[in-house]
């Protein structure tokens, strides 16, 4: 664990602590080979026009890529169906124009030697109900209710159920055929799939709703017919969270052994790699327990409880951590990485996604493994609209 007196010793690469050099270990898990262990997060531009990625997007990427980043998972996509989401400059994953835009993306990533996984995307019910993409089609959920449980849309029939996971299907196949080294599903945030998982948003009474485990019978069944479509060695990243868009107490795990009850179907369908969704990693999973079990973070949980290669994220660097680790301000500044080290020595996670520091600086991992760190770039409001 390196305080602040070590921290000064950063600027050195040489000398960066042992936790934070192995965060630069390359890192495996089947198509994915991966240079490093920080990954960018997935972050929504809606800088695609009618669904497209430019090439602007391409350089977007491209110069993340050049920044050292391991692995860049791009913002989420719509997968095809007309009800995925609202947005007209939202990309998609289907459809020629689409496609070709983000082979140039994939192009551009890989001749920087990253690594790229599109995030796809279903918004269920929060596409909401003035969608400006294919305003005719309603818009559905698992049990037609909004977030904050009031009635939005339709509910999914059978029917719908299974022209979804097709949709989901060809996705995956659409991002294994343009290049991409491996998929991340969206299961984060209340959106579709975690539509599904919350009690909140998921009232059926058919097999898909009730227990726990018919709540993660869709999502889990998603994953295995993804699986068996794309086959056994394309990488299959899982996001989720307990948290939903504006509901930060909600939970769809109550306790560990619940978390376990939901992970497990979705470990036995096919997923290679799990990424709690958190807005600041070092906050405590399940605060009420006593001792030990208290302090550990929704990462370190999901490892301990699958065993699986994992992903922490939130609030990575972004305190300002180095480029105030000089001055009066610096105990406040080192805390983030401070917290990030000692959870990486405790085997909490294998990899960090990192989003809004590197949307302020493309060079963020550079900077760091260089042990230039001082020249971080602080995130601003202006960068949640980065343009390049
Ligand atoms: C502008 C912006 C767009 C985002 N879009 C997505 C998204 O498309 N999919 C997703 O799973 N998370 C999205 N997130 C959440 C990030 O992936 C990440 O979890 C969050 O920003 C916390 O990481 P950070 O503190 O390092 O920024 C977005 C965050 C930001 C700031």
């Amino acid at each position: 664990m390196f305080a602040l007196k070590s921290s000064v010793t950063l600027s050195h690469a040489s000398t960066t602590s042992s936790a934070l050099r192995g965060l630069f270990e390359p890192f495996e898990v089947k198509s994915l080979s991966l240079r490093n262990r920080f990954a960018m997060a997935p972050m929504t531009r809606a800088f695609s026009p009618d669904g497209i990625p430019g090439a602007d997007v391409a350089e977007y990427y491209r110069r993340r890529a050049a920044g050292g980043v391991g692995l860049i998972i791009t913002e989420g996509t719509y997968i095809p169906d007309p009800a995925a989401g609202p947005h007209t400059r939202v990309p998609r994953i289907y459809g020629d124009e689409s496609l070709d835009g983000w082979k140039s993306v994939v192009d551009a990533v890989h001749a920087e030697g990253g690594s790229i996984i599109p995030q796809l995307w279903h918004l269920g019910v929060e596409r909401g109900d003035k969608p400006q993409l294919n305003p005719d089609v309603q818009t559905v959920s698992p049990s037609g209710l909004a977030l904050d449980g009031t009635p939005l849309g339709r509910e999914f029939t059978s029917a719908d159920l299974e022209n979804l996971k097709q949709a989901w299907v060809d996705a995956a196949l659409n991002a294994k055929n343009t290049g991409f080294d491996g998929l991340e599903l969206h299961g984060a945030h209340g959106y579709l799939l975690d539509e599904f998982l919350w009690a909140g948003s998921n009232v059926r009474t058919d097999s898909y709703g009730g227990s726990l485990e018919a709540r993660t019978r869709f999502p889990a069944e998603v994953v295995a017919a993804i699986r068996e479509a794309v086959g056994n060695e394309f990488a299959i990243v899982y996001r989720f969270s307990q948290w939903k868009s504006g509901q930060y107490d909600a939970r769809i795990a109550q306790s560990p052994n619940e978390l376990g009850r939901i992970l497990a179907p979705l470990v036995d369908a096919g997923v290679d790699v799990l990424h709690p969704s958190t807005r600041r990693h070092w906050e405590p999973a399940f605060a009420e327990l006593d001792g030990e079990d208290g302090k550990l973070g929704l990462a370190g949980w999901t490892k301990k409880l699958t065993g699986l290669p994992t992903i922490t994220v939130g609030s990575v660097g972004l305190d300002s951590v180095f480029t105030t680790a000089f001055t009066a301000d610096a105990a406040s500044s080192v805390t983030g990485l401070e917290r990030l080290e000692s959870q990486y020595e405790d085997g909490e996670f294998d990899m960090v996604a990192v989003g809004r520091a590197l949307l302020a600086d493309p060079e963020w991992v550079e900077k760091l493994r260089t042990g230039r760190t001082d020249e971080h770039i602080a995130f601003t409001a202006a960068h949640r609209s980065q343009l390049n």
